[in-house]
């Protein structure tokens, strides 16, 4: 093994009536990928900042690069070269991509006269070394949060960098950006630095960890090599709680199919798709990216419609050319992007749960019905657990799992046959998860017609009744879900 770079160790914090981190040891190596995982508030951010100088610790004393800090100043650590990526990325909108690459080499020197010509090569040299391409006078503020991130990344490495501390780089990605993020971390690990990736996303921590620590209320859970560990010991190690997968067993299910695709398809995404759907299934729809499920989910609910095929709703057949039609029909759509499509972040709970039905909680006239009104929040907020102090609060201030509850919440106010959920638990923490998964059970239980489109094998396997796979546009299986498993599902989807 390499010579440690990185040793924390025994370390405390604590802050005004929270005792943040108790007793944390932690140790990384030269060109090592470790992920710090931990539910909120378990102290991720707060190792972190003690181990970046931004906070000293209470107790404990750290190593780096064979020296010892019982306080490490945030000089030191950068001088030694520790480097942190917030989430905001510390960048300065108004400046351009050149500005903010050069900003503390040029202008952080007060020199009187700015040498244009140094700072470009400068900036230039700082995006070449990640393969990044950027217009350097662009204003940092009208890039993509990759785009920022990518800078972020470049400016980091502009300094004699050892490791570089990541605080949940992948919150605001596409799958397409953490991939391209992926494959930069793992060249920064060719040249020997060490990243420290915060997460709590369980495919993310097996994909890219090599070695993984996690917190719990401030205490060291577990530590150890990833390889080593499976998605149940993960849950548990998180959260403190022992999950037994509850499988889905189909109790209810209607004798004739509510929804039905006959030969359903759309130029250059998917083609002859068929099948059934009753009341009181969960049937599951997976595949690689390009499978063309993305497609179909959008199809089901008319945001791009089909040109050829059929579709059936109660035995009669539906042109869904919107999603008003849809609506009509009853079929609901949860997406995958709930922040982007789903949800007003900025409006409150409560209006995000009643918007969709507004016009049932009106009376004759048109007046809100206020006593209505709060009786239908009450009732969903209860049903699905959200957990908030007043449901008047902004949507953002709730956690993921919390935002994509309003967001079926929203949906079920609207007394749905149909719901079509495109990737349900995506960026929702495990134990949300969990709790998710019960609700849709539930919810077939009681008579609705379920289908998950979802690239997380585990969840379909354990949530459907069957297991549709589509490759290249076509449905290449249909799997009873009880005796499938994830080998099966792979070898037709690849
Ligand atoms: N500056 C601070 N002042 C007071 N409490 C804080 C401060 N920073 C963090 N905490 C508290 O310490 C605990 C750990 O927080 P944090 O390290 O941010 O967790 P995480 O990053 O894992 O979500 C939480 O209870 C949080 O409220
Ligand atoms: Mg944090």
């Amino acid at each position: 093994m390499a010579e440690g770079l990185l040793r924390a160790v025994d370390i405390y914090k604590s802050f005004v009536g929270v005792q943040a981190l108790k007793k944390v040891s932690f140790e990384i190596n030269p060109g090592e990928i470790h992920c710090l995982a931990g539910e909120n508030g378990s102290g991720k951010s707060t190792l972190i900042k003690v181990i970046s100088g931004v906070y000293s610790p209470d107790s404990g004393y750290m190593e780096f690069g064979g020296k010892r800090y019982e306080k490490i100043t945030p000089i030191d650590a950068i001088q030694s070269g520790i480097q942190v990526i917030y989430q905001d990325f510390s960048i300065f909108p108004n400046l351009t991509v050149m500005e903010n690459l050069a900003f503390n080499s040029e202008l952080a020197d007060r020199r009187k006269i700015v040498n244009w010509k140094r700072m470009r090569k400068i900036a230039t040299d700082a995006i070449a070394k990640i393969n990044f391409k950027v217009d350097l006078d662009a204003m940092v503020g009208t890039l993509t949060v990759a785009e920022k991130q990518m800078i972020a990344i470049s400016r980091a490495l502009m300094f004699n960098t050892k490791l570089i501390i990541m605080d949940e780089p992948t919150t605001a990605l596409t799958k397409r950006e953490v991939r391209n993020l992926f494959n930069i971390i793992l060249k920064l690990k060719e040249r020997g630095i060490a990243i420290l990736f915060v997460s709590h996303k369980l495919n993310e921590v097996f994909e890219i960890s090599e070695k993984f620590t996690i917190l719990r209320s401030g205490e060291l859970v577990a530590t150890g090599s990833t390889a080593d560990l499976d998605s149940e010991k993960f849950s548990f190690f998180m959260t403190g709680r022992e999950f037994q997968k509850k499988t889905f067993v189909p109790l209810n299910v209607s004798k004739e199919p509510i929804f039905q695709a006959k030969g359903i398809g759309m130029k250059s995404a998917f083609h002859d798709v068929s099948f059934d759907l009753r009341r009181g299934e969960i049937i599951g729809i997976t595949g690689l990216l390009d499978s063309g499920r993305t497609e179909l989910a959008l199809s089901l609910f008319g945001i791009r419609p089909i040109d050829h095929g059929a579709v059936l709703v109660n035995g009669e057949e539906v042109k869904i050319i919107n999603p008003q039609v849809a609506m009509q029909h009853k079929i609901g759509y949860v997406p995958e992007d709930r922040l982007s499509e789903g949800l007003f972040l900025t409006q409150s709970i409560a209006d995000n749960i009643v918007i969709s039905e507004i016009d049932s909680l009106a009376n004759k006239i048109g007046i809100l019905d206020h006593k209505r009104r709060s009786e239908e929040i009450e009732r969903w907020v209860r049903e699905l657990a959200i957990s908030t102090p007043n449901p008047d609060n902004a949507c953002q201030t709730l956690s993921g799992g919390n935002q994509q509850r309003v967001v079926l919440a929203k949906w079920l106010a609207l007394n749905l046959d149909i719901l079509i959920l495109n990737g349900p638990t995506v960026g929702v923490d495990i134990g949300s998860k969990h709790d998710i998964h019960g609700i849709l059970q539930k919810l077939a239980e009681e008579g609705l017609a379920l289908l998950i489109i979802s690239d997380d094998l585990p969840e379909v396997l354990e949530n459907c009744s069957r297991i549709l796979v589509m490759k290249s546009g076509s449905i290449v299986a249909d799997l009873d879900a009880a005796k499938s498993d994830e080998k099966t599902i792979l070898s037709y989807m690849m």
